[in-house]
């Protein structure tokens, strides 16, 4: 028998000013992308952008639909729009934060189980791991250096072969 353990570092840091530059950039974009979410049902706002290796920022909002399941998380509503926009071209940083009508939005979220299947995909197909930057529209930023720790023992395409 066998035992393995998986363990992985994040940063943490106090708000979006101790960020660098471009982090703090592409966070602030992410947060002001909460505006343009569909989210009659849950009033819970979520935003996203993202800097591709291009130099290209494009951004997300999750849209919902009154048939539950049919609704899309900003994550895969930013990635479905990278792929369209820029095919082929690597994405080296995903921010998401969220506005939350009913409550705080003071806290950093992190993608749901579905969003980080996808992104997984997305590093597989690029070649390139996707660091991550949470954070709710105020508070505690996290920073992960790649999105993949996310998902540990993950089902990819290489199950397949
Ligand atoms: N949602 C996202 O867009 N991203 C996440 O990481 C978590 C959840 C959306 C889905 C739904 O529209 C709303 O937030 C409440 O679950």
């Amino acid at each position: 028998m066998q035992q393995k353990e998986v363990r992985f570092e994040y940063d943490i840091y106090d708000s979006i000013q101790a960020l660098d530059k471009a982090d703090a950039n592409l966070l602030e974009q992410a947060r002001k992308n909460t505006a343009s979410a569909y989210a009659p049902y849950s009033e819970f706002k979520v935003g996203a952008a993202a800097l591709l290796a291009n130099g290209e920022m494009v951004n997300g909002s999750n849209q919902e639909n009154a048939s539950t399941p049919v609704g899309l998380c900003a994550e895969r509503v930013l990635l479905s729009a990278i792929s369209s926009l820029f095919p082929d071209t690597a994405i080296q940083t995903m921010a998401i934060s969220f506005h939350n009508m009913k409550g705080a939005s003071d806290h950093p979220i992190s993608p749901c189980g579905i969003c980080r299947q996808t992104i997984l995909e997305y590093q597989i197909r690029l070649k390139h791991p996707i660091r991550l930057i949470l954070s709710g529209m105020e508070g505690e930023v996290y920073i992960l250096p790649d999105a993949a720790q996310l998902l540990p023992l993950s089902f990819t395409s290489n199950d397949m072969k």
